[in-house]
């Protein structure tokens, strides 16, 4: 697995269960997978000598984010080691106006967008679809970087990312009751598996909260999702987990991107499905037959842990766990950033309420320890 982020590290969970050597290369010998693979090389999976060397002895490449330049992968596969998926499909998650303009081509619902070459064709598309817009960079943008909500174009902001050199698309500013995610995985076999369809709930740009299956979600609509999602893999040749990502509005859904790869929106998975989205990965880009996305509750609830002030994120574990024998914490052995994501923690069962309580508490309890008190007091004054 090329990347040695905390999705590595959790494949690599699941690579232990099935007796699977999981080599990974990291930026750093002390990144997230880097810490609990022995099979790590240090390495820029940038490079392609990097990779080239990396690759080589593996029965199958796969990746934990979508930053390997396609050129790279496709010397890879010249060199006789599959990659999974191949640069073809991978395109479709590393450029969101390559995704929008195929997703369009085969009849996947999207918002209405347009490259953004120069200040005129901004003009051009804010008057045709309103204000506010959303410009994004068509590379390289994550947890809500790279996006930005544009309500006058002549805020200096505008100028400044035109002049930037940044490659921009705008989208409409879609108006969502709510987002919601499709996980599935295809094999090169051509087998499909589908997980539920989960409620994805963002602050700040960043996914914070998980919920399967999305509350109150038509039958119909959950499977017209799934449905896309397979059908999506199926046209781009996906192989390995495909996350959709979609917005629920009152006309019905509409895609906002892919990813291809485990994804955030599918961590509840480790406890709250037969198999979860890591080992389905690896069974997928194994090309093993794919394992059952059955949940093992009615609810599942996933609550993603930032980083606080103070890096000593064990010290809160006694009170997480006393307070809650039943909220499973997982820890990255990241290095704690304010505002970076460093763990999640689970819970499942019958009551939705209660569990969304429980996750919330145990989360921010990780995060802002015995500060919490006054952190939600503040929260509780600033929004009255
Ligand atoms: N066209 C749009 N209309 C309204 N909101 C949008 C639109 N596009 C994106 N957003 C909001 O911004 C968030 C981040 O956008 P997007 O998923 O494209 O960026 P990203 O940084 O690549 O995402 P990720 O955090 O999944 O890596 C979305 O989850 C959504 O809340
Ligand atoms: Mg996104």
């Amino acid at each position: 697995m090329a990347g040695g982020g905390q999705l590595a590290r959790m494949t690599q969970q699941a690579a232990i269960a099935l007796g699977v050597s999981l080599r990974v290369l990291a930026g750093a010998a002390d990144d997230s997978a880097a810490r609990v693979t022995p099979g790590t090389s240090v390495g820029d999976d940038r490079s392609e000598a990097d990779l080239l060397a990396f690759a080589e002895g593996c029965d199958v490449l796969t990746f934990d984010h979508e930053h390997v330049p396609g050129a790279h992968i496709e010397a890879v596969e010249a060199s006789g080691v599959p990659c999974r998926p191949g640069a073809d499909a991978l395109r479709h998650a590393q450029d969101k106006l390559v995704m929008r303009e195929r997703l369009s081509a085969l009849g996947a619902p999207c918002p209405a967008f347009a490259a953004i070459p120069d200040e005129t064709s901004l003009k051009r598309f804010a008057d045709e679809h309103g204000l506010p817009l959303v410009l994004k960079a068509t590379r390289g943008g994550y947890d809500g970087k790279g996006v930005w909500v544009i309500k006058d174009l002549d805020d200096p902001a505008v100028a400044e990312l035109l002049a930037s050199g940044t490659p921009l698309m705008a989208e409409e500013m879609v108006s969502f009751r709510r987002e919601i995610a499709a996980l599935v995985a295809r094999s090169p076999y051509g087998q499909g598996a589908a997980y539920p369809v989960v409620e994805t709930v963002q602050e700040g740009g960043i996914c914070v909260e998980v919920i399967a299956p999305a509350p109150g979600l038509d039958a119909d609509r959950a499977e017209e999702a799934q449905r896309l999602a397979l059908d999506i893999a199926d046209k781009l040749g996906v192989t390995g987990l495909l996350a959709v990502e979609l917005f629920e509005t009152a006309d019905g859904l509409l895609v906002n991107e892919l990813a291809m790869r485990p994804h955030n929106s599918g961590h509840w998975t480790i406890e709250g499905a037969r198999t979860s989205q890591f080992e389905q990965h690896l069974r997928a880009v194994l090309d093993l037959p794919l394992g059952s996305t059955e949940p093992s509750a009615r609810w599942t609830v996933m609550a993603n842990v930032l980083g606080g002030d103070d890096p000593d994120l064990y010290s809160r574990y006694f009170h997480v766990m006393a307070h809650d024998p039943g909220v499973k914490v997982h820890f990255y052995g990241k290095h704690v950033r304010p505002g970076r994501k460093i763990g999640h923690v689970t819970v499942l069962g019958d009551d939705l309420g209660d569990l969304r309580e429980r996750a919330r508490h145990a989360a921010d309890y990780l995060r802002w320890g015995t500060a919490m008190k006054q952190h939600t007091a503040a929260v509780k004054e600033h929004t009255g």
